[in-house]
């Protein structure tokens, strides 16, 4: 059994998507061990519990020194023994200890095609707004391994969705995440489960 942690901090539509997947059997070999949010009012933490989930709050406002976060972020994943570590909406800077830590152990869902709309500052309504903002006709989710740049880990999975006249980005957001990122997110972690993936010279390749 693959165990996996889930990292957070927000609404958790993601996790929920995991969550389902796993009690469905969409995933197999696989079972969300813990869920770990760096806010303390998310929903996806109430989601974790109502699923019987241990979670935690590991907040950086609780430290005086980001380095005492950092530390006590990298000590919270691994208090799981997890196999695989899951960013589903997890909106913090990662420090490099806990990358390196879990490099092509550790994978992350993005809202766009990447390598467009990805990087520094894009992130959640931000990448839909400037998609929209670009006249794009389409775009999309992608599931990639975390490396220390930002978004710019091997590609696992990607999903292109139709950007449609008149899409608000909160539109389109709904759009991409039920056409693809619900989709892909728990592919991506059966396919891992089921010894599927490797990682080999920065690509990702599905056996
Ligand atoms: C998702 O759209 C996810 O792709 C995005 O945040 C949202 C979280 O929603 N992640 C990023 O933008 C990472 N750069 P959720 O909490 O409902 O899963």
């Amino acid at each position: 059994m693959l165990r996996v942690v889930v990292m957070v901090s927000g609404g958790g539509t993601n996790l929920q998507a995991v969550l389902d997947a796993v009690r469905d059997g969409k995933i197999t070999n696989a079972e969300v061990v813990g869920v770990i949010s760096n806010k303390p009012n998310a929903y996806a933490l109430t989601r974790a519990e109502n699923a019987g989930i241990p979670a935690v709050c590991v907040s950086p406002k609780s430290y005086s020194e980001r380095e005492q976060f950092n530390e006590a972020l990298l000590a919270a994943v691994d208090s799981f023994s997890p196999d695989l570590v899951v960013l589903a909406g997890f909106l913090v800077i990662l420090p490099e200890l806990l990358i390196r830590s879990y490099k092509n152990r550790m994978i992350n869902i993005h809202p766009s095609l990447i390598p467009s709309f990805c990087g520094k500052g894009f992130y959640g309504l931000k990448v839909h707004e400037e998609v929209l903002a670009r006249g794009c006709r389409v775009t999309g989710a992608t599931v990639h391994f975390v490396d220390e740049g930002c978004d710019s880990g091997p590609i696992l999975l990607q999903k292109a969705v139709e950007v449609r006249q008149g899409d608000t980005p909160e539109v389109l957001q709904r759009r991409v995440m039920e056409e693809a990122e619900w989709q892909l997110l728990p592919r991506a972690i059966d396919l891992i489960a089921n010894g599927k993936v490797a990682v080999k010279d920065g690509f990702a390749q599905i056996l």
